[in-house]
């Protein structure tokens, strides 16, 4: 049995008998239950409507037929890639194609013991639990889930010293979904006890486009193959900043211009407008940019020294901004720092001739 480890007060409890489901317990919210994000209508719901991640999906849709035909829960699933390319999405379709609810939350909300047991304690069976930036774990939140995924078992130690007892409570099977940009951050042992471990890319034009042209049909938008195709390419590889350049451009179009379709040249004044480049580089990835470029020649800088100019936290730096510029050809990491690259010259040439 494995030895417990986490040490939580006597009113984090249920009481007695053990081994009984406690009582609904104070635990955090559901962010699901307070939440309800602005692109949830249009997620999609099956791998069928799921475009793009081919691989994943693949990988995915065989694992959940396999424990459908079983009845087994899912095996608990790492998603792990850059912010925005569906990883809460990809959770929610896994959830409803197994037929089972989705509870979702984030790490930094899980911090008091009594959190993570509530949550627990209160699945169904073959529940799916989301957890995302699930890298920012607590030490006591990963102990308290070792036994969980491993054997649907809470170890808790009640009291201090030589009253310190330990009990277990068994919980229901469940599949916990972790996400996170940093996959490198995640303890191995937590990283270990994921049966699935994917990564998501960033999307080529052709599924961006079809992601763009799929929410403009949800949300009435009449816009031209064109103008998706132009909001395709400016979304940084993502469909998060797909869907909310979308929404920019039609506040634009509905402002500024009196036509009934929008095309590419109301999508290319719109987005020029809130500053993404024609490559769909915002402020941000410029700045990086010319950081390097103008402060230090060209690189290659060191990250903290790059994150210090910026006045940036350097993982943000390197699990949000850098991903892109590296797919795009525009930067390259080397052992002695970041550097430029001669495509990332010429981008930046071009946009500051403008
Ligand atoms: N909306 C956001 N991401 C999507 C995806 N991968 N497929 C379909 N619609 C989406």
């Amino acid at each position: 049995m494995a030895i417990l480890s986490s040490r939580i007060g006597k009113a984090d409890l249920p009481t007695s008998p053990p081994f009984v489901k406690p009582r609904v317990m104070d635990s955090a919210p559901l962010e699901e239950e307070v939440t309800i994000p602005r692109e949830d209508g249009l997620r999609p719901r099956a791998f069928d409507d799921y475009i793009g991640q081919s691989s994943l999906k693949q990988v995915l849709g065989i694992a959940v037929k396999a424990a459908i035909g079983r009845g087994d829960p899912l095996d608990h699933v790492l998603l792990y890639g850059p912010p925005g390319l569906g990883k809460t999405t990809m959770a929610l379709v896994l959830a409803a194609e197994l037929g089972v609810k989705c509870r979702i939350t984030s790490a930094p909300s899980l911090e008091r013991p009594r959190d993570i047991v509530g949550l627990l304690v209160n699945l169904q069976p073959r529940e799916l639990l989301f957890v995302d930036e699930i890298h920012r774990l607590t030490r006591v939140a990963e102990e308290l889930l070792y036994p969980a995924m491993e054997d649907q078992r809470l170890d808790l130690t009640v009291g201090k010293g030589s009253t310190a007892r330990t009990r277990t409570l068994e919980l229901p099977p469940f599949t916990l979904v972790g996400a996170t940009t940093r996959a490198g951050a995640l303890s191995s042992p937590l990283r270990d006890r994921f049966g699935l471990t994917q990564r998501l890319d960033f999307y080529c034009l052709q599924d961006l486009q079809a992601i763009v042209r799929r929410t403009a049909d949800l949300l009435t938008v009449p816009l031209t193959n064109k103008a998706c195709m132009e909001i395709a390419r400016r979304c940084r590889g993502t469909p998060r900043i797909a869907n909310r350049l979308l929404r920019r451009v039609r506040d634009f179009a509905s402002v500024k211009t009196k036509m009934t379709v929008i095309e590419a040249s109301i999508v290319k004044e719109a987005l020029d407008l809130h500053q993404v480049d024609s490559s769909g580089l915002d402020e941000s990835d410029r700045r990086l940019m010319k950081v390097i470029f103008h402060s230090y020649g060209g690189g290659p800088v060191g990250l903290e020294t790059l994150a210090a100019a910026l006045g940036e936290d350097p993982s943000t730096l390197e699990s949000v901004i850098e991903p892109f510029l590296l797919q795009m050809g525009f930067l390259q990491r080397t052992q002695r720092g970041r550097i430029i690259t001669s495509a990332g010259r010429k981008h930046l040439e071009s946009i500051e001739v403008k």
